[in-house]
């Protein structure tokens, strides 16, 4: 473990479940302390960044710092990802393989989807008057939008959902072995699909898995491996956000009549809405880094192999950049530089994505059900590690 003498320490464990918005007070509280943090709860420890200039610091220092650690959590996660655990050069080649499938405009193309999709899922539930809004919208939703995304039947969600759950639970549990055997069956289920893919395949342009068997990166194909890790890895880095990006924006709304109310009477306001709900909500709070050379970062000196937590959900709410941080407020100078999505070469590439089917559900939403609150007044409680709301219980009248 790194030597912690150069700045306090830390024994607060993020992996941890609390109330709603627990973990971003302990982060409000350690990043109003001291500027840097060394924690001790992991194996290895790690050095946190936790205002908004270091983590973007941090972010663009991607050829000393790279993703040889993914979350700082779990240094050690065992699960190979693509293109996340590439970096550099061979980072880059990758991305541009897949880039063009989550820009703005091949997006643009799954808005009907997004929309329709939407609808039928909320026609399902409008006339109960009530609902477990994580189980019976936020999760479906999204998987349902990968599944199509991947040219496959969006009613496959019926038992991949459980599967993809199990498998991230289990590796935002440091449980390696548990995921492995969700991650066997996921890969087996893709596998059937490049396969028929390979068969028949499709425009390479507009189909993703087509384009995968078709790409080559110096004159060499995918290996099949690498093409069903790519299909997981997008799987693990979209589901999960997104549903929880759901969960929070949704209580934020049942709970604050004035916010919803103006975006019931005026749509034109939502997709701004979306980014700010994404700035006050981060859920990934933390991305890992390794740092590859002993360096000095404004005197703190890091070893070789020291694991760096870049503290996103400190950073986005970092006084220094966002006066009046934990409101939500419309149209905040700056809010486009917000670090939900990350920053430097592994930006989310499903941003643009997330923002489309975010922006849809408050749309279709609340063009059917205007008013809601929360059920009960049980505190909501919110896991650990990577944010998200377990349960939100919804109601409204009929
Ligand atoms: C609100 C929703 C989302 C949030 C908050 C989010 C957040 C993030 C963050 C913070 C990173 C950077 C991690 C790092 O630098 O280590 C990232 C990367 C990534 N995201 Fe997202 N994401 C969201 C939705 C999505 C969706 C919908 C997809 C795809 C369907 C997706 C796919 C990816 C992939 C593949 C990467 C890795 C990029 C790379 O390493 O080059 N994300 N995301």
């Amino acid at each position: 473990m790194a030597q912690p003498l150069q700045c306090p320490v830390s024994h607060t464990d993020y992996t941890r479940e609390s109330e709603i918005y627990g973990h971003y007070a302990l982060l409000d509280a350690e990043r109003e302390k001291d500027r840097f943090h060394f924690n001790d709860t992991t194996d290895r420890g790690f050095w946190m960044l936790t205002r908004y200039e270091d983590v973007l610091a941090g972010f663009q220092n991607w050829q000393e710092w790279t993703t040889d650690v993914r979350t700082a959590l779990f240094p050690k996660s065992g699960i190979p990802l693509l293109p996340q655990d590439l970096n550099g050069e061979a980072h880059q080649k990758f991305r541009k393989i897949i880039n063009p499938f989550f820009a703005p405009a091949a997006v643009k193309r799954m808005s009907e989807l997004a929309h329709s999709r939407c609808i039928e899922l909320i026609e399902e539930i409008r006339d109960q008057g009530h609902c477990n809004f994580v189980a019976e919208f936020a999760i479906r939703y999204p998987t349902d939008l990968f599944l199509a995304l991947l040219g496959l039947p969006v009613t496959d969600g019926e038992f991949f959902l459980p599967w993809s759950e199990n498998m991230l639970n289990c590796m935002l549990q440091g449980d390696v072995e548990g995921a492995g055997v969700w991650q066997a069956k996921i890969l087996a289920y893709f596998d059937k699909a490049v396969e028929e893919r390979r068969a028949n395949p499709l425009d390479p342009t507009e189909d993703m898995v087509t384009r995968l068997l078709e790409a080559e990166i110096d004159g060499q194909p995918l290996t099949k491996d690498d093409i069903l890790t790519t299909c997981l890895s997008i799987m693990l880095a979209g589901l999960d956000t997104t549903r929880s990006a759901l969960g929070y924006i949704f209580a934020h709304l049942a709970s604050h009549d004035a916010d919803r109310q103006m975006l019931v009477d005026d749509p034109d306001l939502t997709k701004d809405a979306v980014e700010e709900f994404i700035r006050l909500y981060p859920l990934v709070i933390q991305a890992g880094r390794e740092v590859q050379e002993s360096t000095d970062f404004h005197g703190l000196e890091m070893q070789q192999k020291d694991v760096i937590w870049l503290g996103i959900g400190s950073a986005n709410r970092d006084p220094r950049m966002y006066p009046d941080p934990d409101s939500f407020v419309l149209g905040r100078p700056g809010l486009n530089r917000h670090l939900a999505f990350g920053a430097g070469p592994h930006r989310c590439l499903g941003m643009h994505l997330a923002r489309l089917e975010l922006a849809a559900v408050l749309e279709e939403w609340h063009k059917r059900i205007p008013n809601y609150r929360i059920k009960g007044s049980e505190p909501l409680i919110e896991r650990g590690s990577q944010l998200t709301l377990e349960n939100l219980e919804l109601e409204w009248e009929v």
